[in-house]
């Protein structure tokens, strides 16, 4: 599925002298990449002939399409927060080629009729494949279980109730028992905080907001919320994804789960991964998400656990707002940041530069592991002949100022003002361009 075709793409284009970044075969070299009819014709020294385009790619990174497994693209019924078209056109300006997107739509995600409007939109922008994960109970409300079965059959591999919790033991049990009934594998990804600990929280519970007088939501409701999920999908052998882990603690769960054999996956966001709750000092309400950044040994813990593989992958939870509801006192403004725009350079900055990634690793974390999760077997390498060409080019050393305009409809990043190292120059879906020379191409 690649939306339109243009007949003015060249049907051959050839990336020529590229340092090609493939976790899949461990590949990491200057060579070329020829691209013939959507597909990776070669990877090897190139010649280059007269009907090619050739892109000069010395100096940049070739990598598979990013893949994000935790996106809100709002549509339908959010349209004033983000569209699918500009949701898209966000994510291939960052990279991505395959983007999840969560059901809490209005309607919500909770049949097959609205997966196959979402994937319809998605295919008509032609920006990124769009992957729609379904609820996991009726209207989100956590009571009974949504039409799973319809909703796999329409090519729904990941469910989640994201922005809440499946609020009992019971309800996750009978989910995962039920996913992993299917014949092909069924994912329930958990946002997990206890709901009884965090209602009324704006901010991770600490010194920090003692200080500032804000509620709290305690580390202890996300430790709660994740061991309950562990012990539940021991208990059924169902395959548990968990949404963006803010804390140490989890962290440590998580490991010691994984290391006793339990089917589970995990995902960190790139705010996650750089901000502590003292830097909501300012009453930023850019900086509210649930769950909310909180102390330096969280974000230490989540980085350590990011490079030894405790947890999978980035996923940016992608969460536009407009304007005017964010402008409003710290305590209305919903939650969530922006980030799709500006993932892949947080990760160069953050932790590639000071090492606590290498690159190898980072491209894995952001391509191939969530494609796996995904079930988005087209995504995500490898880098090798007779493969779609979901490909992305980057500037490693291009250093920018994240600030307006965006792509996104929403203005509400947490990185508001940083400085990154890292541009898309070129991002690739099916071999047509979606980005090229760090502008969309529709
Ligand atoms: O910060 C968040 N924003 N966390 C969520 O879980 C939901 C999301 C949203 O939909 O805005
Ligand atoms: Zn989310």
């Amino acid at each position: 599925m690649t939306g339109p075709a243009r007949d003015d793409a060249p049907r051959t284009v050839v990336l020529r002298g590229g340092r090609v970044v493939d976790p899949r075969t461990g590949r990491d070299e200057v060579t070329d990449v020829r691209i013939e009819d959507g597909r990776i014709a070669s990877v090897g020294t190139e010649r280059g002939d007269a009907d090619a385009h050739v892109i000069e790619c010395g100096g940049a990174l070739v990598v598979p399409g990013l893949v994000d497994l935790h996106a809100h693209l709002r549509e339908p019924g959010f349209e004033h927060k983000e569209t699918i078209e500009t949701g898209t056109r966000a994510a291939a300006l960052g990279g991505y080629t395959a983007v999840a997107a969560m059901a809490n739509t209005q309607p919500v995600a909770d049949h097959a009729a609205i997966v196959h409007e979402i994937r319809d939109l998605a295919v008509a922008a032609g920006l990124c494949e769009v992957f729609p994960v379904g609820a996991i109970t009726k209207g989100l409300a956590g009571e009974s279980l949504a039409e799973m079965g319809e909703m796999v059959d329409a090519g729904v591999r990941v469910f989640s109730d994201d922005g809440n919790a499946v609020p009992t033991a019971r309800l996750l049990r009978n989910a995962l028992t039920y996913a992993k009934a299917f014949p092909v594998e069924v994912v329930i990804a958990d946002h997990a905080e206890d709901p009884s600990l965090v209602e009324g929280g704006q901010m991770h519970e600490g010194l920090a907001s003692a200080s500032l007088g804000l509620t709290g939501r305690p580390a202890e409701a996300e430790e709660i919320a994740v061991a309950r999920d562990l012990a539940v999908t021991r208990m059924t052998g169902g395959r548990l994804h968990l949404c963006h882990l803010s804390s140490a603690r989890a962290v440590d769960l998580v490991r010691r789960a994984k290391s006793d054999g339990v089917p589970v996956t995990a995902e960190v966001t790139p705010h996650h991964l750089v901000f502590t709750d003292d830097d909501l000092r300012t009453y930023d309400t850019n900086l509210k998400m649930n769950p909310p950044v909180r102390s330096a040994e969280d974000r230490d813990a989540l980085r350590a656990g990011l490079a030894d593989g405790t947890i999978d992958a980035v996923a940016t939870d992608h969460a536009p707002h407009a304007v005017e509801e964010k402008e409003a006192e710290f305590d209305r403004s919903p939650p969530g940041t922006i980030g799709l725009e500006t993932a892949l350079a947080v990760v160069l900055t953050e932790l590639v530069g000071p090492g606590v990634l290498d690159l190898l690793t980072a491209v894995e974390r952001l391509s191939a592991t969530p494609a796996r999760i995904l079930g988005a077997t087209d995504h995500g390498g490898p880098i090798e002949p007779g493969r779609p060409a979901h490909l992305a080019v980057i500037d490693p050393g291009a250093a920018w100022t994240v600030e307006p305009p965006f792509a996104s409809r929403g203005r509400n990043s947490a990185f508001l003002g940083r400085r990154l190292r890292g541009r898309v120059v070129h991002t690739f879906l099916s071999g047509r361009s979606t980005v090229s020379d760090g502008k969309a191409t529709a």
